[in-house]
């Protein structure tokens, strides 16, 4: 059974749209009938996935941005309304890893830019999408955190301190805005196979043991997984669901 939505006459929005899960959610996205705002930092990537949006006969906009930069987000939401005079739905998914390390050991410059993106990055776009969503009185959020978002990990804690930021900015801003027909929720995805694992595995050579011992469902997640979720919680099927922290991992913070 496929489940499809029907997104004509949206707009949505995507950040780290050139790889992994963002891509694989603007591709949903788009096959829903969205007009789609592809957005990230690798503007090589990013002209080649708005090459195969224009082929496949999407309507699509591809806007560089780093997302740690607040000045190039406002831009970013602006171009987006510019372009398609709304903003509907937007997955702020753009993110990074640091290498694992021992806490006593962590540099403050990996712990500032693990949360210059994965963080401040969130809020500046959740903040600029609001700017817009408000006078709208409409739209859909969904912030990427993670199952560091939910857990501890050893060796992990910078990357997991970013994660948890997102939960609490997501809760936080989601009372806010519940009265004035937004709503805003996260994702915690387990570990899913993008490029962004593959790096993790080609460096840690237990990491997949380790992977399918946590995560009961004994896989990775694929990318479309996190996509039909992102999609639930940007339709009229999750009205009610607001403020939620939404683990699609496997069963991992199962335990
Ligand atoms: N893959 C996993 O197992 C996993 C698990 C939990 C959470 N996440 C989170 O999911 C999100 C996507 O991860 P992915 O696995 O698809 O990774 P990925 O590396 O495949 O894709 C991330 C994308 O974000 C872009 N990006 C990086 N820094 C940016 C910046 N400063 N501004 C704008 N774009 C930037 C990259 O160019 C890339 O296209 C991240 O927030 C990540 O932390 C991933």
């Amino acid at each position: 059974m496929t489940v499809t939505y029907d997104f004509t006459g949206h707009v949505a929005l995507v950040t780290g749209a050139s790889s992994g899960m963002g891509l694989a959610t603007a591709e949903a996205f788009a096959a829903a009938g969205a007009a789609i705002v592809l957005s990230d930092i690798n503007e090589t990537a990013l002209a080649a996935a708005r090459e195969a949006f224009e082929r496949a006969g999407h309507k699509v906009a591809a806007i560089a941005c780093d997302v740690a930069d607040e000045d190039q987000v406002a831009r970013l939401v602006e171009h987006t309304v510019a372009t398609f005079g709304r903003l509907d739905a937007a997955f702020n998914n753009a993110g990074i890893q640091v290498p694992p390390s021992d806490a006593a050991d962590e540099t403050a410059e990996n712990f500032d830019r693990v949360n210059a993106v994965n963080l401040r990055g969130v809020w500046a776009c959740m903040k600029h999408e609001l700017k817009q969503m408000r006078q709208q009185g409409s739209g859909a959020i969904v912030n990427c955190s993670s199952l560091g978002g939910l857990v501890g990990l050893p060796s992990r804690a910078a990357y997991h301190a970013s994660k948890h930021g997102v939960i609490g900015l997501t809760r936080s801003a989601a009372l806010e805005y519940a009265p004035r027909g937004i709503r805003i929720n996260a994702i915690c995805p387990g570990t899913i196979d993008t490029p962004m694992v593959s790096g993790m595995l080609a460096e840690q050579a237990d990491a997949m043991k380790e992977i399918l011992r946590d995560q009961p469902i004994g896989r990775l997640g694929r990318s479309q997984e996190i996509a039909d979720a992102v999609l639930w919680l940007c339709s009229p099927g999750s009205t009610f669901v607001i403020g939620h922290a939404l683990a699609v991992d496997g069963g991992f913070t199962a335990h």
